[in-house]
C-alpha cells in the first residue's frame, strides 16, 4: 500500500453548545484493531489548527502501534483550550466521553499532553473506551516510565550501531525537557553511567534532577547544539529544524518527543551529516504498549516482551537503514505499513 493512498477512515468534529467544548477525533486506521491514541488539550488558535493536528497525530499513532507489534489502529483526539477548563473540567471531560462513546469503540482514548489520569476517570464515567485512568479507578495510570524505558533502549541500540558502544557508560547525553518522560529517562541514563546534561523551560524541574542525581543543568538557548554524543528531545515537537540539523554535534538523536523534526527534509539533512536519528514512533512506543495492554487485556509477561522487543526492533531498523542506504524513518514506516497492509489484505 502506498503511503499517499493511506488516508484517514473518519474525522469527527464536535462542539457542545452548553459547555462550549470544542474538539475533534481522528480515526486514521482500524485495520489492526480499535484506533487508539491520547486526548490532547492545547491552546490551538482555532478549530482548523486543531483538525490539522489531529489528522497528523492520528496517522502517527497508526505507525506507532503497528511498529510496536500491537493489534491497535491509529487515532487521536484534540480539544481546543479556550481558557474555560478550570472549574468546569469534570463536566467538560464527560462531554468528551460522550463524543467518544458515539464512536462505539472504534476509537479508544488515553492521556496525552494537557490531560491527566483524573481526566480519564471523568471520561470513564460515560464510556468504557478509555485507558490510563488512575489505578484507584482500575486504570493503569501514568505511561511515562514505560515510554522512558523504550527511549532508553533505543539510545542503547543506536549507540551500538552508530558508535560501536556496548553500554552508555561515559556517553554524553543531553536531555531537552525533563517532565514526566524526560525525568524518568534521566534516571535510567544516570544509572547506566551516562554523563547527563538537562534543560527545561521550567528550571525547577531541572534543578530537582541536579540535586538528586548530580546531573548538569544547562540554559535553554542553544542546548541542542552543545557537545553531546546523544541528543534526546523530550519536550514538545519541532525541536530540530534546519539550523539544529546543521549545527548538532551529537552523533545520535533519540527522544520521547513526538514529531521532533520540523519537517521530513530534516531527517535527510541529519543522515547527510552521519547523525543517526531514531524515528520518534520507534523510540517512544513504551507508553502505547502500557496503555494498549489495558485495552487488549495483555498479561504482564506479554507487556514485558513487547517492551523488550522495542529495543531490538529499533536496532534492527537502524541496521537495515545502514545496509540499504535509506533513512531510518523510511525503513520504520515501511516496517509499520507492512503490518497494516497484511491486516487489510487478510480482512
Ligand atoms: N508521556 C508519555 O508516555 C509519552 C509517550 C509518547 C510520547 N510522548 C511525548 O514526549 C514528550 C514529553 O512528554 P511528557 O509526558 O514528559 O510531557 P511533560 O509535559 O511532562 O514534559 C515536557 C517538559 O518539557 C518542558 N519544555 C517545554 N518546552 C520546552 C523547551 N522549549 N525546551 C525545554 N523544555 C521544554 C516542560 O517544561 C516540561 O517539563 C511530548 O512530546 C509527548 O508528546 C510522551
Amino acid at each position: 500500500m502506498l503511503e499517499q493512498e493511506f488516508v484517514h477512515e473518519q474525522l469527527k468534529v464536535f462542539r457542545d453548545p452548553e459547555t462550549g467544548v470544542t474538539g475533534a477525533i481522528g480515526i486514521h486506521s482500524t485495520a489492526l484493531g480499535p484506533a487508539m491514541g491520547g486526548l490532547r488539550l492545547f491552546a490551538y488558535p482555532g478549530l482548523e489548527e486543531a483538525i490539522v493536528d489531529v489528522l497528523r497525530l492520528s496517522r502517527a499513532m497508526s505507525f506507532k502501534s503497528a511498529a510496536a507489534g500491537l493489534d491497535l489502529g491509529g487515532g487521536k483526539a484534540v480539544l481546543v483550550d479556550d481558557g474555560r477548563w478550570n472549574g468546569a473540567r469534570h463536566e467538560r471531560m464527560r462531554v468528551v466521553g460522550r463524543a467518544i462513546e458515539e464512536l462505539e469503540g472504534r476509537y479508544v482514548t488515553a492521556e496525552d499532553v494537557g490531560t491527566t489520569p483524573l481526566d480519564m476517570d471523568a471520561i470513564g464515567e460515560v464510556t468504557r473506551h478509555v485507558a490510563g485512568a488512575s489505578p484507584s479507578h482500575g486504570g493503569s495510570g501514568d505511561p511515562s516510565p514505560f515510554t522512558a524505558r523504550t527511549v532508553f533502549a533505543s539510545i542503547e541500540g543506536a549507540a551500538r550501531v552508530r558508535l560501536g558502544r556496548p553500554s552508555l557508560e561515559g556517553l554524553r547525553v543531553g536531555v531537552q525537557g525533563v517532565g514526566n518522560v524526560g525525568s524518568a529517562l534521566v534516571r535510567l541514563l544516570s544509572a547506566a553511567g551516562a554523563e547527563v546534561s538537562v534543560t527545561d523551560a521550567d528550571p525547577a524541574r531541572a534543578e530537582v534532577l541536579v540535586e538528586q542525581l548530580g546531573v548538569v543543568a544547562q540554559p535553554l538557548d542553544g542546548f541542542a547544539l552543545r557537545e553531546f554524543d546523544v541528543f534526546a528531545p523530550c519536550a514538545l515537537g519541532g525541536a530540530i529544524g534546519p539550523a539544529e540539523a546543521a549545527g548538532l554535534t551529537a552523533a545520535i538523536v533519540a527522544g520521547a518527543a513526538n514529531n521532533p523534526l520540523s519537517d521530513r527534509e530534516v531527517a535527510r539533512s541529519l543522515a547527510e551529516r552521519d547523525i543517526l536519528y531514531v524515528p520518534d514512533f520507534i523510540a517512544n512506543c513504551g507508553g502505547i504498549i502500557h496503555v494498549g495492554a489495558e485495552v487488549l487485556t495483555l498479561a504482564e509477561q506479554e507487556v514485558e516482551d513487547l517492551l523488550a522487543a522495542a529495543g531490538d526492533r529499533s536496532e534492527h531498523i537502524l541496521l537495515r537503514a545502514r545496509e540499504t542506504g535509506r533513512l531510518p524513518l523510511e525503513v520504520a514506516e515501511e516496517y509499520a505499513l507492512a503490518r497494516i497492509d497484511a491486516a487489510v489484505s487478510a480482512s
